[in-house]
C-alpha cells in the first residue's frame, strides 16, 4: 500500500521522537511491502517564527488531503503571553477543530518489568484500558473571555447531543471487541452538560445490550483509576475530564513518554504522543520516543494494517523487555532517544 503522512514535528522533543517513529515506520514498509510517503510540515513556535501563525492554513490543508498525521508535540512558554489563538497550543486546538478529530483515543496498558509506583505488581499487571476523551467541544471550545473591567472570567461549556452521539459510538462499537464495558465519566450531580451526557449514552446503551455500562463522577474516577485500575475497559469522558485523567492514568504506566493517542475525525484522523513538547529535555536525546513509536502503531491499525501494528508492538515490548529504555523508564539509564528507535528498526528488520 502507498500512503501519504503529513509529518508535523513541532516543538521540544517533537522532531527526536518523531525521527524515530519514522525509522520504525520505514522498516515496517520495507518488510511488508509499504510506501510511506512523508510531507513534512510547519506548525507550533516555528510556524510562529517564519510564519506569523501556529497553525498555518497550508498545514491544515495538508493534513485534510494526506490519509494521517504524524503529529510529535506542541507547546512553548515563550509564546504564553502571546494573545489569544497566537499561541501554539492554539494551533494544536485549531487543528483539532478543523480536522474534526471529535475521538480521542489514549490507551493505558501497563508492560512487564516497569513499575515505579507503590501500588503493589499484581495491582498493576495486565491493565489494559482505553480513554475516549471527547476532542472536539466542552470548555475547550466554548464562549470565553474577560468582563468589562477585566476583573472576571469565563468558559463555558457546551455539548449538542450530536456531538456526544458520535463519540458515543466509537466507544460501544469498540466495546464490543474488548471486555464489553464503558464506564461513562461525568460530574452529573453538578454539570447540565454532564446530565445530557448520560441522558444520551443511556439511550444509546439500549442499542448495545451485551456492553456493561457504568456511571463514575470524577472526583471519583480519579481515585479508582489509582486503587482500582483494573476496573476499567473503556473510559468515555469530555474533553477537560478526558485530559486531566489520561494524564493521571499515564503514571500507572511508568511513564507519560509511553502513551501513544489517535484522534479520529470525520473524514481524517492524527496520531500523536500524549507527553506534549518536554522542553526541559529538548536537544538532549533522552526523550521516550515509544508513545510516538506507539502512536505510529494506531496509525497502522487505521490503515486497516493489523499485522504490521502487532509487529511494531511486538518491537516496543521486546525493547522494554531487553530494558533499552529511557531514563524516564529506567533511571540512571545511558540509553539514548536513537538508541531506542536503532532497536525497534533492527528488530523489525530481523525478525
Ligand atoms: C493534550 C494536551 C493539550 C490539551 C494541550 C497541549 C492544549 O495537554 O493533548 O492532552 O489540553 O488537550
Ligand atoms: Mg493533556
Amino acid at each position: 500500500m502507498r500512503k501519504n503522512v503529513v509529518v508535523i514535528e513541532g516543538d521540544g522533543v517533537g522532531p527526536e521522537v518523531i525521527k524515530q517513529a519514522i525509522k520504525a515506520l520505514n522498516s515496517i514498509g520495507k518488510k511488508f511491502f509499504h510506501n510511506f510517503i512523508y510531507q513534512k510540515l510547519l506548525a507550533g513556535s516555528k510556524a510562529i517564527e517564519t510564519l506569523g501563525n501556529p497553525m498555518p492554513k497550508e498545514t491544515i490543508d495538508s493534513c485534510l488531503k494526506s490519509d494521517a498525521v504524524l503529529f510529535g508535540a506542541i507547546g512553548n512558554s515563550k509564546y504564553e503571553h502571546y494573545p489569544i489563538g497566537m499561541r501554539p497550543e492554539d494551533g494544536l486546538l485549531k487543528l483539532r477543530k478543523k480536522m474534526e478529530l471529535y475521538c480521542n483515543i489514549r490507551p493505558i496498558i501497563t508492560y512487564p518489568k516497569i513499575n515505579k509506583l507503590f501500588l503493589k505488581k499484581q495491582q498493576l499487571d495486565n491493565i489494559n484500558f482505553l480513554i475516549f476523551r471527547e476532542l472536539t467541544g466542552g470548555i475547550y471550545f466554548g464562549k470565553k473571555g474577560r468582563s468589562k473591567n477585566g476583573k472576571a472570567a469565563y468558559d463555558c461549556c457546551v455539548y449538542s447531543r450530536k456531538e456526544i452521539q458520535r463519540i458515543g459510538k466509537m466507544a460501544f462499537q469498540s466495546a464490543l471487541s474488548r471486555k464489553k464495558k464503558i464506564t461513562l465519566v461525568d460530574k452529573s450531580n453538578v454539570l447540565e452538560t454532564s446530565r445530557l451526557w448520560r441522558e444520551v449514552i443511556k439511550e444509546m446503551a439500549s442499542d448495545y445490550p451485551d456492553v456493561l455500562l457504568e456511571f463514575l463522577y470524577i472526583d471519583n474516577a480519579a481515585m479508582q483509576i489509582i486503587m482500582n485500575p483494573k476496573k476499567f475497559d473503556i473510559i468515555l469522558t469530555d474533553n477537560m475530564f478526558g485530559d486531566i485523567l489520561s494524564d493521571e492514568a499515564s503514571v500507572l504506566t511508568g511513564s507519560l513518554g509511553l502513551l501513544p493517542s489517535a484522534s479520529i475525525g470525520k473524514k481524517k484522523s492524527l496520531f500523536e504522543p500524549v507527553h506534549g513538547s518536554y522542553p526541559q529535555a529538548e536537544g538532549k536525546n533522552i526523550a521516550n520516543p515509544l508513545g510516538c513509536i506507539l502512536s505510529a502503531s494506531m496509525m497502522l491499525e487505521h490503515f486497516g494494517m493489523y499485522k504490521e501494528k502487532i509487529f511494531l508492538e511486538e518491537a516496543v515490548k521486546s525493547s522494554i523487555k531487553e530494558k533499552i529504555c529511557t531514563p524516564d523508564i529506567i533511571s540512571n539509564s545511558s540509553v539514548k532517544t536513537e538508541d531506542v528507535g536503532d532497536y525497534i528498526e533492527k528488530y523489525i528488520k530481523n525478525h
